[in-house]
């Protein structure tokens, strides 16, 4: 029987080397909502925290979207894309069901030598791409990682829906994940998953449930439909949870952390969990005023201008928190 001690000595630790956003230039604001349905700038404001969400073009898929991203943190961590072994990117709307958007980005970016699949797992998608990316590399399989999280959840967002419209944008980011020291980079990771909620945040039609039809369009079930109410309830109780797990697998408390880069679907969210683990709201990242919910992007959206705006220092304890439809929620902590 091996021992865990034994066993984390086998695993290569692997850390972030660059993270880069990208979202698109076209903003729409609550005024502009306020066309569309039956709402007013004070509510959104009020109720969410959001002011203004980038939407695509019409032109634009997620493969263009994330793209400008991925080269760029490719060329900060001065890496060729042939030198990639693997690309993963987390997303609930690729450009196709079928190939996958990471193929897609493997052939724009020339990366010769990588596998490339998609993670479906909505809003907590990054964590759990970064969690086999390390995997993968703490394996010693592969060394070169790209790793995305991105979403055009305008593309599947019912605009007569007042409940959902409001909330949801388009972004993103993209990191190169490499080998690092012991005692830096990834330290713990905590993925779960409840299916029984699968109704609580769904896209009903389009697969192979329900495949597109004349009817599945006129009742739009190709949009994202959700239970505000009960989402709201899971996502304070499951990021709570997340966190403390996390914590508890690194044997650190939440003073040690320097910041937190949470999943941004509602400011009411973040400052409820704020308040129940006793994390002051100065050491989270909030950019959902800007952006809305982005799904998938969120987190490396936020954590990519944390870095930027030099939120993020060498040898910091971040943790990185979502969840979302599924039901999916987890943790990742990070020394970066
Ligand atoms: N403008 C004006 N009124 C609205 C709007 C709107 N955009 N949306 C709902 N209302 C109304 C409702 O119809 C309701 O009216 P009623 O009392 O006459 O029935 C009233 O406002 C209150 O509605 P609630 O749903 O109770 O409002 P609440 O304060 O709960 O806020 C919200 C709703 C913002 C959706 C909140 O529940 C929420 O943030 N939930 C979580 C969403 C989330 O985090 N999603 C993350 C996952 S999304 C993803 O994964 C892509």
């Amino acid at each position: 029987m091996i021992k865990d001690s034994e066993l984390l000595n086998t695993i290569m630790p692997a850390g972030i080397t660059s993270i880069k956003a990208c979202a698109p230039k076209h903003i729409m604001t609550n005024a502009d909502l306020e066309k569309l349905v039956d709402t007013s700038d004070e509510w959104i404001r009020s109720r969410s925290g959001i002011i203004t969400r980038h939407i695509a073009d019409p032109d634009m898929a997620l493969s263009d979207m994330v793209l400008p991203a991925a080269q760029a943190a490719l060329e900060e961590a001065k890496l060729d894309a042939a030198d990639l072994d693997c690309i993963i990117v987390a997303s609930v709307t690729g450009d196709t069901l079928m190939p996958s958007t990471a193929c897609l980005l493997q052939n724009l970016l020339g990366a010769t030598h990588a596998a490339a699949f998609d993670i479906a797992a909505a809003c907590t998608g990054f964590i759990y791409g970064l969690t086999v990316g390390a995997s993968l590399i703490g394996s010693r399989l592969y060394k070169n990682a790209l790793v995305v999280g991105g979403d055009i959840l305008s593309r599947i967002t019912d605009y007569t829906d007042r409940g959902t419209c409001v909330l949801l944008g388009d972004g993103g980011g993209a990191c190169v994940l490499q080998p690092t020291e012991q005692g830096s980079g990834i330290l713990a990771s905590y993925l779960r998953a409840d299916g029984s909620g699968a109704d609580l945040l769904t896209i009903p039609a389009g697969g192979s449930r329900r495949p597109a039809s004349i009817e599945t369009i006129e009742k739009h079930e190709h949009f994202l439909r959700m239970n505000g109410a009960e989402v709201f309830k899971f996502a304070v109780r499951s990021l709570e949870e997340s966190v403390r797990e996390v914590l508890s697998r690194i044997n650190a408390v939440v003073d040690d952390i320097a910041l937190v880069i949470p999943h941004q679907a509602n400011m009411r969210i973040i400052d409820a969990s704020a308040k129940r683990l006793g994390i002051p709201i100065e050491r989270w990242m909030v950019n959902l005023q800007e952006y809305g919910n982005t799904s998938a992007g969120s987190i490396p959206l936020a954590l990519s201008e944390a870095v930027e705006q030099g939120r993020v220092n060498k040898g910091d304890l971040i943790i990185l928190v979502g969840f979302g439809g599924g039901l999916t929620w987890g943790a990742m902590a990070m020394r970066w």
